[in-house]
């Protein structure tokens, strides 16, 4: 049968902490006087006790090494605990192995309360039934007693995933499978010594071991939308850097473009030098390229697993052609049904801003008022488009406020963007 609990370890098998942990022990250290180090041998602080890397690799004495932990632990809750990130998959696989039922649990020689921190921050506390991390005064971090606080009272099979010899040594000692999680900081060679029943080489096939047979987590399609000069593109990318953080899969992409097919289709269309297209090519030229996209970047990258943020799609055909050249919101559709294919966002991100604004943002080196009056009608016509899609289709469409500073409207995005992962 399958694991019916699964306990990770959280440093170097659910977050890549390094940075953090290495400054933090380097403070430590050389309050103690303690010489610096290679980076090598800092890197094996990560994942012990604490006290035996200070005696092990800094050669401190015991009473010495009690004073570095409090030091080591007062930088890295300033500051450590944020220099990290998790690694790219994990999301996803805890969300599948909760949808299957599967205990999950977390047992880190980490004080609790930093523990609960990361994971709050990195929107992981809640795939986990049970945390065990260590209180303020253990300088000890017995793994064995973690593990056992971690497990449920009754399991049938169940496993410690971890990436040292001391995850493996307590897991084998509490009588539960071992995993190794060799993407960590330790070897092959410690993990295998230790007694590790399994490899994981990546935390993909981390996944592919824990999930075996399981259904797996699908991929997501955001669309990002709204009127030129909203913000969009600088939000996306920020979203974007943040959710790898949080170790999700991104594939960010762009319409029209997005693949070489596209991204020529894109140079046709938005060329201003080209005059004389009818509304009907431009609308056609579009599609050809959504076709394209669709076909060779966004479908593919779903049946992946990975969550595409596309800059702009088929609402800006809508709001661009339909509204804004006024070929009409049916036809626009129509010519656009075969190129998409069934394919829709799951969610789109609408950046709300007056659209005069807006135009003002993108041509800050003139005023409106100087701007063709059909111009002005245009941009108002696109901006009414974009209303009535979000007007009409609530589910799917999330209106953004983008009249805030780029941190305040990030924010807004970051938690609309989590609660559509989490559905
Ligand atoms: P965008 O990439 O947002 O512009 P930029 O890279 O210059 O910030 O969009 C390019 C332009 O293409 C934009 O004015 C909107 C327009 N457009 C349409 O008219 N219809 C469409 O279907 C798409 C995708 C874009």
């Amino acid at each position: 049968m399958r694991f019916d609990a699964v306990i990770f370890d959280l440093d170097g098998t659910l977050t890549a902490s390094e940075t953090g942990i290495i400054h933090a022990a380097a403070y430590a250290m050389e309050q103690f006087g303690a010489p610096a180090l290679p980076y090598e041998t800092m890197r094996k602080f990560v994942g012990p006790p604490l006290m035996y890397s200070f005696v092990n690799y800094a050669g401190l004495s015991a009473d010495e090494a009690k004073g570095a932990i409090a030091k080591f632990r007062e930088r890295y809750m300033d500051t450590g605990w944020k220099e990290n990130e998790v690694y790219e998959g994990i999301p996803a696989m805890l969300r599948a192995l909760k949808r299957a039922g599967v205990h999950l649990g977390v047992a880190t020689g980490k004080q609790k309360s930093i523990m609960e921190r990361v994971l709050a921050h990195f929107h992981l506390r809640e795939y986990f039934d049970a945390v065990a991390g260590v209180s303020p005064d253990d300088n000890t971090a017995d793994k064995t007693l973690l593990i056992k606080a971690a497990l449920p009272e009754k399991f049938e099979r169940a496993c410690m995933v971890g990436d040292r010899k001391f995850d493996i040594e307590a897991a084998r000692e509490m009588g539960v499978e071992a995993i190794g999680a060799l993407y960590g900081y330790g070897t092959e060679e410690e993990l295998e010594k230790a007694g590790a029943t399994q490899i994981a080489r990546t935390p993909e096939q981390l996944a592919d071991i824990l999930l075996e047979g399981l259904p797996r987590e699908k991929g997501r399609f955001f669309s990002f939308e709204g009127s030129d000069g909203c913000g969009k593109s600088t939000q996306r990318n920020l979203l974007a850097e943040w959710l790898k953080t949080c170790g999700w899969r991104v594939k960010t992409t762009r319409e029209p473009g997005g693949g070489p097919i596209s991204e020529a289709i894109r140079e046709l269309v938005l060329n201003p030098e080209v005059s004389g297209m009818s509304d009907e090519c431009e609308a056609y030229l579009f599609a050809a390229a959504r076709a394209q996209h669709v076909r060779d970047t966004i479908r593919p990258a779903i049946e992946r697993g990975e969550l595409v943020l596309c800059d702009r799609f088929l609402d800006s055909s809508v709001a661009y052609q339909g509204a804004g050249r006024g070929l009409g919101e049916e036809r626009v559709r129509k010519i656009n049904e075969q190129a998409v294919d069934g394919t829709l966002p799951d969610a789109t991100f609408w950046f709300d801003v007056d659209p005069l604004t807006a135009m003002k943002r993108r041509l800050k080196e003139c005023s409106p008022d100087r701007i063709e009056k059909e111009e002005q009608d245009f941009v108002r016509r696109v901006y009414a488009a974009y209303q009535n899609i979000a007007a009409t289709q609530t589910k799917r469409v999330r209106r953004v406020d983008a009249s805030g500073t780029i941190e305040e409207i990030q924010e807004t995005v970051r938690e609309m963007a989590l609660a559509e992962l989490m559905r």
